[in-house]
């Protein structure tokens, strides 16, 4: 028998300024950006603001449904919306924020497993880490690539047995 630990980097902030310049404008743009969220079901209105390598920056927001699965969240949005448009360019960061349903900003905020997988796949198809930037209501808190919140994921390689390109 064997047991691993897997660990995982997580840099608190405490306030905006402590951060560096383009993080800053990502948290800015996903605070504006979540106010286009389209969020009558549960209220939580969710932006999500990516840089790529081309320093273009990409912003999305969450979507709802009456039938619910049916909704997206604020990062696929943003995301695919990027990789549509800019199929060449890597995702460098991405920084998401929340308002709850009093108006005020999420206490802790954290992508959902599906937009995990999903930015997880960028990550590998780019090779390149993607800045995960959380920004919650007391601090902000950064992550250095999408293998920390997805940890033993399943992903491309696990289809060939590790025997592929991916
Ligand atoms: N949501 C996001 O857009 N991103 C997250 O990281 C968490 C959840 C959305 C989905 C749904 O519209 C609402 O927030 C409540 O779950």
């Amino acid at each position: 028998m064997q047991t691993k630990e897997i660990k995982i980097l997580v840099t608190r902030y405490e306030n905006l300024e402590e951060l560096i310049t383009t993080d800053r404008e990502l948290v800015l743009a996903a605070r504006q950006i979540a106010e286009t969220a389209y969020a009558p079901y549960s209220k939580f209105k969710v932006g999500a603001a990516l840089i790529l390598d081309n320093g273009q920056i990409v912003k999305g927001s969450n979507q709802e449904n009456a039938a619910t699965p049916a909704g997206v969240c604020a990062e696929r949005s943003a995301l695919f919306w990027a990789n549509a448009n800019f199929p060449n360019s890597a995702v460098k960061a991405i920084a998401i924020s929340a308002v709850d349903q009093s108006g005020n900003r999420a206490l802790h905020l954290s992508p959902c497993g599906i937009c995990r997988q999903a930015l997880l796949e960028s990550e590998h198809r780019f090779k390149e880490p993607i800045r995960i930037i959380l920004d919650s209501r007391n601090n902000i808190e950064i992550l250095n690539d999408v293998e920390s919140l997805l940890p033993l994921s399943f992903n491309g390689n696990s289809l060939t047995n590790g025997n592929n390109k991916f």
